[in-house]
């Protein structure tokens, strides 16, 4: 029995048992009662290198023989130097100053706050506001709640920290401008940053936080020269630019970080999940020595921290991740089949239910639609009926464990482990053929 367990963003229904997960190898997890399913969320988008690695469950005893825990308040401890140095020579241009946190909201929530206390040493106090797109999720904490754009997520916990505003984000499925032009489409989506900035005033706004493959709503990736022109918006107004890596990085876009796959230079990149390929809870937040050098004078503090940021034991399993990644070549194997998990995803077009397949490396969207033809998407009650009373229970009945999300328009996540290969994509359509073939004649 469950009954004393609260489950996270969870419908708890009086009576009703989850499924209870108990082991996993590979691409796979089983159930309580044995049966197998295919992972294709990697846990929750976190799951890299697979499930059951021996590797990683002797770094984290090793490291909680060798020192269970310690705090970075004031110390710090191997594990971390070590980590903080590998994640600063695979970062991307000048950002080489680590801070680890629990999680990528905790990363996201210190990632605004340094924006403030930065600004605030620098001669620039009224700088504070933020900037982030329709739908993104950031986390759940009242700041990175605030700068999620999900309404349905918010509204039971308004008011939120003030400061916090949207701007379109990259669908090109629904682009309401240019939809026939990507490139076009791009600008304007930059340039509605801009314009937010300017009804702010430049003076007050701190930071803009976006995904390089924005994940709620289904896998937006950026148009081209969609983040050479945010770059320039940010430059223009000296605004910082936060990439939320959260999902994206460690080979999940088939690099260390999404930003070197679409060639931009963040200013602040927060990570977690893959970072430990979800053994062990971690993230970071990562920038360079100018954001630092106001801490470094004075008597200056970055005012923020926690118990767990940077926990030794999690520090330990990443460095073993990182490791594992390399030695096992995932980026390139992530680089060298994306093509054809794209394809075979795409075969799904001929069911008239999908309406657009979308993502990049091993992140993929697969939004359903009532009408191929019009982009008709699903009513409130299909989308209760069909998506979560339907298609999420029998895909998992049908052995994929996936997502089926409807806080944007109705998707299909996929997120698998950087080990799958075409077996796995096989076995992937074919449940999804079967399940949205049957979902289908339900509308
Ligand atoms: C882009 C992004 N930012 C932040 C978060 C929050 O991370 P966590 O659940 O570790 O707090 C997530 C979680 O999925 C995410 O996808």
């Amino acid at each position: 029995m469950t009954s004393d367990l609260w489950l996270h963003f969870t419908r708890h229904t009086p009576g009703a048992e989850p499924p209870v997960i108990v082991r996993g190898e590979g691409a796979y997890i089983w159930d309580q009662n044995g049966k197998r399913y295919l992972d294709g969320l990697a846990g929750l988008f976190a799951v890299q290198v697979g499930h059951g690695r021996p590797e990683l469950a002797d770094a984290a005893a090793a490291q909680a023989r060798q020192l269970g825990y310690f705090p970075l308040w004031s110390y710090a401890h191997p594990p971390a130097v070590e980590l903080a140095g590998r994640l600063a020579d695979a970062a991307p241009g000048d950002l080489n100053k680590v801070f680890f946190t629990a999680g990528g909201g905790d990363a996201v929530e210190s990632a605004w706050k340094l924006a403030k206390q930065y600004f605030k040493l620098t001669g620039r106090p009224r700088k504070h506001k933020v900037i982030s797109r329709f739908s993104a999720y950031h986390g759940t904490h009242h700041g990175a709640l605030s700068i999620t754009g999900i309404p349905a997520a918010k509204q039971e916990f308004e008011p939120l920290v003030p400061g916090a505003f949207r701007v379109p984000n990259t669908n090109f499925y629904r682009a309401p401008e240019h939809d026939d032009d990507l490139e076009a489409f791009g600008r304007w989506a930059a340039d509605r940053i801009a314009e937010a900035i300017e009804f702010e005033g430049p003076d007050t706004v701190a930071a803009v936080f976006l995904e390089p493959v924005q994940n709620t709503g289904g896998c937006f990736p950026p148009p081209p020269g969609y983040f050479d022109r945010v770059r320039e918006i940010c430059d223009r107004y000296d605004v910082l630019l936060v990439s939320d890596e959260v999902i994206c990085a460690f080979g999940r876009l088939g690099y260390a970080f999404g930003a070197e796959r679409y060639r931009y230079q963040p200013d602040i990149i927060t990570c977690a999940k893959g970072m430990t390929s979800g053994y062990a809870p971690l993230g970071a937040m990562i920038v360079s020595d100018r954001l630092m050098e106001p801490f470094l004078r004075d008597g200056n503090t970055f005012l923020h921290g926690s118990t767990y940021g940077g926990h030794p034991m999690s520090c330990a399993v990443a460095l073993a991740n990182l490791d594992l990644m390399e030695r096992e070549g995932l980026y390139d194997h992530v680089l060298l089949h994306e093509a054809t998990f794209r394809n075979t995803l795409e075969k799904l077009l001929d069911l008239p239910i999908v309406g657009d397949v979308r993502g990049a490396g091993y992140f993929y969207g697969i939004e359903l639609v009532k009408d191929r033809a019009t982009k008709q998407t699903f009513s409130p009650a299909e989308s209760e009926r069909v998506l979560r009373g339907f298609v999420s229970r029998e895909l998992f009945e049908a052995g994929l464990y996936c997502r089926a999300d409807d806080r944007a328009e109705p998707v299909v996540q996929l997120c698998p482990p950087l080990i799958c290969d075409q077996s796995h994509f096989d076995e992937i359509e074919q449940i999804l053929r079967d399940v949205l073939g049957r979902a289908a004649a339900l509308l």
